[in-house]
């Protein structure tokens, strides 16, 4: 199969780099080709082409460019490769929004990060027209990527805040834990280390013990002992009002993007 990214930025790249693999063909083309080139260098059986080529050969084409940018991308393609299914990965932008520009069958996927070490989670939304088998096909391959989902579009915005932007969350506040330790007289790589290793720890435990994050933090806070402490500060200090509010900024936005 050959698979054609159009933008070989952060998301494209991590896609590509997890895709690689047997019978996978990848074309990179980017709107500064060394970007590409670069990636090319890493990835097994990729190679850079312009976008004519990825256009006319690739079976199935990524759009990895920013949603800024889908407008005048959609233009270039026109009607040039109709029967084609594009994936579309932009933040706000609908299926719709693309079926008004193009002619093609559309996937639409929010992937997060992590996708790049196979460990990612990928919503997955079918436009009009695509067979059972094909949709299979499809989740199959975005399968390397880590976890796939299809959901309804109408719940893409509310699952990608979780899934998709609450990774920054998670790493501002590790960020934050790895301060409080350093001015505790730690020194930041140790400080890192343990703390990505207590959130690695603390995460498989809650997927492996099937209890709820709730739970589970209960569980740590003994009455009377020292966690418990700590934990208070964090609600006394309206962390779940907090964490409310980052998650509605997120959602808000994500409805008026583009
Ligand atoms: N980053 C995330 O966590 C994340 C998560 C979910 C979805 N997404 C979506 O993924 C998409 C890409 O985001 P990103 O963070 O990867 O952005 P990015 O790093 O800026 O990558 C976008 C790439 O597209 C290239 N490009 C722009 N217009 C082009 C064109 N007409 N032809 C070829 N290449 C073109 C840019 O090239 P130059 O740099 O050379 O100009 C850049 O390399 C966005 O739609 C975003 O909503 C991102």
């Amino acid at each position: 199969m050959k698979i054609g990214f159009i933008g070989t930025g952060h998301m494209g790249v991590s896609l590509a780099m997890a895709m690689q693999g047997e019978g996978i063909e990848l074309l990179l083309n980017n709107r500064h080709k060394e970007k590409a080139e670069v990636l090319q260098r890493k990835i097994r059986g990729s190679r850079v082409v312009d976008l004519r080529e990825c256009l006319l050969e690739s079976d199935i084409l990524f759009l990895g460019v920013k949603p800024i940018d889908m407008d005048p991308l959609l233009r270039e393609i026109g009607d040039s490769i109709s029967s084609k299914p594009l994936v579309s990965m932009a933040a706000g932008i609908s299926i719709e929004d693309i079926s008004r520009r193009v002619p093609n069958r559309i996937i639409r996927i929010m992937p997060n990060t992590p996708v790049a070490i196979g460990m990612g989670v990928t919503l997955i939304c079918f436009g009009e027209g695509f067979l059972e088998s094909e949709k299979e096909t499809f989740k199959e391959l975005l399968r390397k990527t880590g976890d796939v989902y299809e959901v309804e579009e109408a719940s893409l915005n509310p699952i990608s805040v979780l899934t998709g932007s609450a990774p920054a969350y998670l790493d501002y506040f590790l960020d934050s834990l790895i301060k409080a330790a350093k001015e505790a007289g730690l020194k930041e790589e140790e400080a890192t280390e343990y703390a990505l290793k207590m959130a690695r720890g603390s995460v498989e435990l809650a997927i492996r013990s099937g209890k709820s994050p709730l739970e589970l933090g209960k569980e740590v806070c003994s009455p009377g002992g020292s966690t418990i402490e700590g934990v208070n500060v964090l609600l006394d200090s309206d962390i779940q009002g907090i964490v409310k509010k980052a998650y509605r900024a997120t959602l808000d936005k994500n409805k008026k993007m583009v």
